[in-house]
């Protein structure tokens, strides 16, 4: 015999065809409260919305529809206020509601709302609404972020540091266009929001179970009311999807596998070894037992929690996958995951942009070392090529030049004229103009080059970029 939870299924929206209530175990592993609940802003919007339609509609007279929003309302300022919560009872958000509602409006007209919609339909535009709207927040959190790179490229201006591939010096480049390589794929993060923006708005409500309603419902309206742009064209389709959650999980988790790139540079310019760059005090933390150290948290964190927003989107595929239309109850779990990388992001961004804003990088030490390593190697071949020289050839003498250097203990530009002429009568004392950081720099002038002038210009194309994704639509 089965256990009943304990309270009653009075007010349950799908009691009556049951003699027994839920089990406990039951109750306990299908309630949803403790992670729904923050939805009720939405739910009650939609209510709202929904009570115009069926008014509209002719089935609530105009005075009880002006009764039923004002219960609504009262509903609202009860769970602001704390004093309506979800009961163990409660399934979930939209069966705690409906229980609110009847206790306001009473049972006659509570009893209502519910004709030509489900909770198929209404915790599909729900999450939709909830992610539309921290879609906003991260999008100004990620804006921000983009800011305070671009003043710390400003800051930096013509200062140059060693460029890297595979970690190993290979060209120098400016630390602006080194910055700017990390807020690039940062507008396309926001880029990224403001597409899926068209497919997020589309409205579920309307769909019900998953036929549609059969009331002659005004669902345009309804999406109006909410903010959204149209009806969904498939009941199925609305109510079942979650492409739309999967793909703003996607846009989270590339997100944080940006940030945390960023921050491992970070990371490793603060090393003793590197000592690019100090952390602000606010922005780094101690250790227990080395007085010394000074920790990059914020860059590690931004480096662990990217896991969690990969996992998460992992996770939302997995519960996706091979579900049979329509609405399934596994699709519950698409609120867990998706909610993590909302909280996740919004608690990580601020943080981040203010470790960034406040970096304090030693120029003069990254100036240094920026044509180390040879760094300048391919500008010996460069030269040679614009002496007509092929590239197979001046990359051979180039080569040869930087082993004569190494085995000698000299910079490219220090070996003699008569060393220059023996390892080729190419290579004169000309040369030595063309081995400097600032010649090196200039050379490389093709757009998106890392050359001081279209380095000022990338600043420019970048903040007109992030200024015409209109605010309205981020
Ligand atoms: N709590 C459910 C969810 O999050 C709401 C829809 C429930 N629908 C149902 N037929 N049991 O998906």
């Amino acid at each position: 015999m089965p256990k009943a939870s304990g309270e009653s299924s009075t007010g349950a929206l799908w009691g009556a065809r049951f003699t027994d209530g839920p089990s406990a175990e039951l109750a306990a592993l299908s309630r949803s409260t403790q992670f729904d609940w923050q939805l009720y802003p939405y739910d009650i919007a939609g209510s709202k919305a929904h009570a115009k339609a069926l008014s509209a509609a002719g089935y609530l007279s105009s005075l009880e529809l002006e009764r039923m929003l004002e219960a609504l309302d009262e509903l609202r300022s009860r769970i602001d206020a704390g004093e309506f919560v979800p009961l163990e009872s409660d399934e979930d958000v939209h069966f705690a509601l409906e229980r609110g509602l009847v206790e306001i409006a009473g049972a006659e007209l509570g009893g209502k709302l519910r004709a030509g919609r489900s909770r198929n339909d209404q915790i599909a535009t729900l999450v939709r609404l909830y992610l539309l709207d921290h879609a906003s927040r991260i999008s100004t959190l990620v804006v921000h972020l983009v800011d305070a790179i671009v003043s710390q490229a400003e800051v930096a201006g013509e200062a140059p540091m060693p460029g890297r591939t595979h970690m190993q010096h290979a060209q120098p480049v400016l630390l602006a266009h080194h910055l700017l390589a990390y807020a690039w794929p940062l507008v396309r993060n926001l880029e990224r929001l403001r597409d899926w923006r068209v497919r997020a708005s589309f409205s579920p409500y309307g769909g019900g179970a998953l036929a549609g309603n059969g009331f002659g419902l005004d669902v345009k309206l309804v999406a109006q009311e909410l903010g959204l742009s149209e009806p969904s064209e498939n009941s199925m389709d609305a109510t079942a999807s979650r492409d739309v959650v999967a793909e703003f999980a996607y846009i989270a988790a590339q997100l944080g596998i940006d940030l945390s790139r960023f921050a491992e540079d970070i990371i490793i310019w603060a090393t003793k070894e590197f000592g690019f760059v100090r952390l602000h005090d606010a922005y780094s933390t101690g250790s227990s037992i080395m007085p010394q150290k000074k920790n990059p948290d914020i860059a590690e964190l931004a480096r662990g929690k990217t896991g969690r927003l990969i996992g998460n989107l992992a996770g939302l595929l997995a519960t996706f996958k091979g579900l049979p239309l329509a609405y399934d109850r596994d699709l519950q779990e698409d609120k867990e995951p998706v909610f993590d990388s909302v909280v996740t992001l919004e608690v990580l961004l601020p943080a981040f942009t203010g470790m960034i804003a406040t970096l304090e990088f030693d120029t003069a030490r990254m100036a240094r070392l920026a044509p180390a390593g040879f760094a300048l190697a391919t500008d010996v071949a460069d030269w040679l090529v614009r002496k007509g020289v092929p590239f197979r050839d001046a990359h051979e003498v180039s080569g040869a030049l930087v082993s004569f250097c190494e085995r000698e203990g000299l910079e490219l530009d220090e070996p003699t004229d008569e060393q220059y002429a023996s390892l080729s009568p190419l290579l004169t004392s000309e040369l030595r103009a063309s081995l400097t950081v600032e010649a090196s720099l200039a050379a490389r002038s093709s757009p998106g080059g890392t050359a001081p002038a279209r380095v000022r210009e990338q600043i420019s194309a970048l903040t007109q970029r992030v200024r015409s994704l209109d605010k309205a639509e981020l």
